[in-house]
């Protein structure tokens, strides 16, 4: 625990505000989670006290979570709070009005979001310095990374006390220095993400050669050396050669391929109707989030997860 945050809020409960809670419980933290909805928040604290229980270090740390439909009892003396209920800007607008009224004047306000940056939630708020996003990957509770994205106004203090607090907790955040929608990691996914359906569109590949080379070449470099690190060793002669070569053939497309909509628009959304690029059912799902959580959980510094 570090200096100047003592209890934690965290608004919603679902897929990233459970992950978010149960960490900052493990770190020593008094958390309280609300959900407005009663089941969710029963959800959460199944789900909660279950990963505590696989990961082995400190069940105990739920005794350290109060759930509670209440966002004025969970914001009330909290010194920083962290909003992930779902990615709709006015129900975040409204919530951080809401936070701004009911928590501490010193409280930080963050957001889970993965789109909406911090001058969107700011100007309902009358504390802009202290507006921040924090921006937790999937699941919040394995992944290493938060990016600390800070607005215009967002303060350094603001920033500086997130950045040491997380890397206290065994987490790696990064400090985003400058507002932009996607921030770091999600900008890189879905440029990547747009080549990807480009070559499936084109015939180049298929969506399992794609993925395979993904996995066993670039993947692999890059779980344990950035892009600009790999380019320094390969030569950047070479690299500046290849990049002037292939950068004006890559897809510049602005905005997804119509049989991708289509896709979804038919109810082929992954594994949640048992069907997107891959066909789902429950075996081969549950075989790939554990894989997908033990290959996370073995780069750089985490909490020793399983
Ligand atoms: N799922 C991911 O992979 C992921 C990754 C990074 C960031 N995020 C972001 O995290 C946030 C939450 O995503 P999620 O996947 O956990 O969604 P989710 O749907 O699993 O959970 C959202 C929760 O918010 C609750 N909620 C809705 N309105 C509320 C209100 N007025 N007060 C309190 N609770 C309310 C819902 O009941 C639900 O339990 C979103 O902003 C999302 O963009 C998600």
């Amino acid at each position: 625990m570090i200096e100047g945050i003592r209890k934690v809020a965290v608004i919603g409960a679902g897929i990233m505000g459970h992950g978010i809670g149960l960490e900052f419980a493990e770190a020593g933290y008094a958390v309280a989670i609300t959900d407005s909805s009663p089941a969710a928040l029963d959800a959460a604290r199944d789900n909660v006290a279950a990963t505590l229980a696989e990961r082995g270090k400190n069940a105990g740390a739920i005794d350290q979570i109060v759930f509670t439909t209440s966002l004025e009892d969970a914001g009330r003396d909290a010194d920083l709070v962290i909003e992930a209920v779902s990615e709709r800007l006015p129900l975040k607008e409204q919530i951080f009005g809401d936070l701004d009224r009911l928590a501490p004047p010193h409280a930080i306000l963050a957001s889970n979001s993965s789109s909406f940056m911090p001058s969107q939630m700011a100007p309902f708020t009358k504390r802009p310095d202290k507006v921040v996003v924090t921006h937790y990957f999937n699941p919040p509770h394995v992944a290493p990374l938060v990016e600390v994205v800070k607005g215009p106004e967002t303060s350094d203090a603001t920033a500086e006390l997130l950045r040491r607090a997380y890397d206290d907790m065994g987490k790696i955040p990064v400090v985003v220095q400058k507002e932009r929608l996607g921030f770091i990691g999600n900008r890189l996914q879905m440029a990547m993400f747009r080549e990807a359906l480009s070559l499936v569109s084109d015939g180049v590949c298929s969506v399992e050669d794609l993925d395979t080379v993904i996995h066993s070449s670039i993947g692999r470099r890059w779980s344990v050396a950035g892009i600009f690190e790999v380019f320094d060793l390969a030569g950047l002669d070479t690299v500046l050669a290849v990049s002037r070569a292939l950068m004006p053939d890559l897809s510049n497309a602005d905005g997804p391929p119509a049989w991708f909509v289509e896709m979804v628009e038919g109810g082929d959304l992954g594994i949640k109707s048992g069907k997107g690029f891959y066909d789902w059912d429950s075996a081969h799902g549950e075989e790939a989030r554990a894989r997908i959580r033990r290959g996370l959980s073995v780069t750089g510094k985490t909490n020793a997860v399983t």
